[in-house]
């Protein structure tokens, strides 16, 4: 199989307080990796670890081939990131601010462009930041992540506070990427209805721990055996996580 980001056993732990607990994950090249997991589950953590915010405690990973620590400078400028709410120069235009970030990663000029038409904000570009809508926002950090077109986008929670028409734009932008240039994008949702239509693979966090990965026909597979409603990702996932917590209950007790 051809990942382009393997983790093994990855860890981060703040103080005695576990994060992120032993993740190994397999995402393939040029698939949508949906990341899902309850509220404080460790997707963020993980997906910084990846981006070099954050230092593993343990474990280590590759991304296409390079491994960090060692090629972390390399494997960063493979990789468009969108981590939480992004923050921008509020006195500059859409369109100001990507060159910021363009400079920054040496690219060129038609590269802001690119970007703009990929979230449909190229005729908003010359607007002041301050004065997009959230949706408009949104797609500029979206646009920020995809400056240069990097083969691989981390997108941590894209479409939050979006309206539906912009969470329906963002999906099927997103769902376009691999096939608009190979790119592979891991990406983490509450909106596992949304996520349900553009994921090849799901990996499913709870409590830091890796509780499911595979395809989406994996998961209808495991749900079926262990007897749990199969008709949507959200029942899949609910039963998943419901079944984990009550028996860390269990052992809680022993
Ligand atoms: N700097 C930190 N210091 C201490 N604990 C932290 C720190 N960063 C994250 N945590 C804890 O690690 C756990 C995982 O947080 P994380 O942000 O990765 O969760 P998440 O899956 O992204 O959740 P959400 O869906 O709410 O975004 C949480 O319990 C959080 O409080
Ligand atoms: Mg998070």
């Amino acid at each position: 199989m051809d990942y382009i980001i393997t983790t093994e056993q990855l860890t981060k732990k703040y103080k005695n307080f576990t994060s992120v607990n032993n993740v190994s994950l397999h995402i393939r090249k040029g698939s949508i990796y949906g990341f899902l997991g309850p509220n404080g589950a460790g997707k963020s953590t993980t997906m910084k670890m990846l981006l070099g915010l954050t230092a593993p405690t343990k474990g280590n990973f590759t991304i296409d081939n390079k491994q960090f620590p060692g090629d972390r400078i390399t494997i960063l400028k493979e990789i468009g990131s969108f981590i939480e709410a992004p923050s921008f120069y509020a006195n500059l235009t859409g369109r100001e601010n990507l060159d910021i970030i363009r400079r920054i990663l040496d690219l060129s000029k038609t590269d802001v462009e690119d970007a703009l038409d990929l979230v449909g904000l190229t005729e908003f570009g010359d607007r002041l930041a301050k004065k997009y809508s959230l949706g408009m926002k949104q797609r500029l950090g979206l646009a920020g992540a995809l400056l240069g077109r990097p083969p691989i986008l981390i997108l941590d929670e894209p479409t939050n506070g979006l309206d539906p028409s912009g969470i329906h734009e963002i999906r099927n932008l997103v769902k376009s990427l691999p096939s608009l240039y190979n790119c592979t994008v891991l990406i983490s949702s509450h909106m596992l209805s949304e996520i349900e239509l553009i994921a090849d693979d799901i990996g499913i966090l709870n409590h830091g721990r890796l509780l499911f990965e595979g395809s989406m026909n994996d998961l209808r597979q495991y749900a079926l055996q262990s007897g749990f409603a199969a008709d949507n990702l959200e029942d899949v996932f609910l039963s998943i996580v419901e079944k984990d917590n009550t028996e860390r209950k269990r052992r809680a007790r022993l």
